[in-house]
């Protein structure tokens, strides 16, 4: 009997559903290869399901996204509906509900595709940023005294707690191991100002360290790591650091791999259902017009085979994303790509 993968689709909003017709397209010509089947539930969620039924995310929907194997998301975000909203109620109340706790963003440079770098090569840009995806700024605590008035206070605290902080350490340390290149993990925080929460995670972070000899640590502050991903991106191995800095970071980061049209992203629990994404907005603008580009869509996909244990399967996307990134496309950038949207899935799964 060949494996079955049950995987929830949530297309969302914009240019959401477009790319990830073209992830689905490529992961079906994977399965069929690697011989394993995946069947696909799709949800009706985002910013036109919240406006005609003024539904977010109901406590059913949620039980049956949890029967799921992994989730793939399109993108979240309407012009009609005021920023926060969705972002609140679905994207982040699945990472908190689901507990994925790990935020996972491969930076690699492929060839072929331009970064604004100056002099900087693909083997210079490779690395992991390990995101800490539950707790931190995003946990919601806080609140106002006095709204309104001219007394107002707004006050927004960072949860850390010691499992949180931990377990996300334990992943990076799990993942420098597992992808066995340069074997160095630095730890980007603020301890210098930060001195409370950036002291829990320095500690647990050398303490961790102990368990892992093959690894070398590394410690940067957050501004001088945004410094030194543009300077010196060929430093870094695998970058572990809380929810807001990685957030923040992997903007940057994905800027110097060449844009929002390449960068994917894994919200992971490593013991229950993960969820996969482009990271790039639903690009209102462009929606149905075929100009967005895939890649970043079917490089979730792929990282969801990843992590599903496909391994296989998932290097073979890769190799063909390689060949279309490098011989076929002019330019990753919407629009520019000399293909539609549906040609370069189409161009990728031909190579499968
Ligand atoms: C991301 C996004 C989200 C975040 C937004 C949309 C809530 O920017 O996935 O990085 O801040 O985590
Ligand atoms: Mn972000």
């Amino acid at each position: 009997m060949p494996k079955k993968y049950d995987i929830a689709v949530i297309p969302g909003d914009g240019t959401g559903p477009e790319v990830v017709a073209e992830g689905i397209k490529v992961l079906d010509t994977v399965a069929l290869k690697h011989d394993f089947k995946l069947t696909y539930t799709k949800y009706n969620l985002g910013g036109d399901n919240y406006l005609a039924t003024g539904e977010i995310l109901s406590d059913q929907t949620k039980k049956d996204l949890l029967k799921a194997d992994a989730i793939l998301l399109g993108a979240i975000g309407h012009p009609d509906v005021k920023p926060g909203i969705l972002e609140k109620g679905i994207l982040l109340n699945l990472r908190f509900e689901f507990d994925q706790y790990i935020n996972l963003r491969p930076v690699k440079l492929y060839k072929g595709v331009a970064t604004p770098l100056k002099d900087k090569k693909p083997e210079d840009i490779d690395f992991l940023v390990v995101r800490e995806n539950t707790e931190g700024l995003y946990a919601g605590a806080g609140g106002f005294l006095k709204k309104g008035t001219l007394d107002e206070v707004a006050v927004q605290e960072s949860i850390n707690t010691r499992k949180g902080v931990e377990r996300c350490i334990r992943y990076a340390f799990e993942i420098c191991r597992k992808r066995d290149k340069a074997k160095r993990l630095t730890l980007c925080g603020k301890t210098n100002v930060l001195t409370f929460a950036f002291d829990l995670w320095e500690r647990t972070f050398n303490e961790v360290a102990k368990e892992y000899p093959d690894i070398k640590t590394d410690y940067a502050h957050v501004d001088a790591i945004c410094m030194w991903m543009v300077k010196n991106p060929e430093w870094f191995d695998v970058i572990v650091t809380d929810n807001m800095f990685g957030d923040i970071i992997t903007d940057l980061a994905a800027m110097i791999q060449g844009g929002m049209g390449i960068a994917a992203g894994g919200n992971i629990n490593p013991d229950s259902v993960s969820m996969f994404e482009p990271i790039g907005g639903s690009a209102p603008k462009y929606t149905g017009k075929q100009v967005i580009n895939p890649i970043a869509a079917i490089m979730a996909g792929q990282l969801m085979l990843e992590t599903l244990g496909e391994q296989k399967a998932a290097d073979d996307i890769e190799r063909s994303v390689i060949k279309v990134l490098r011989d076929d496309i002019l330019d990753v950038a919407a629009g520019k790509m000399g293909f539609t949207t549906s040609q370069v899935g189409d161009l990728v799964a031909g190579y499968i």
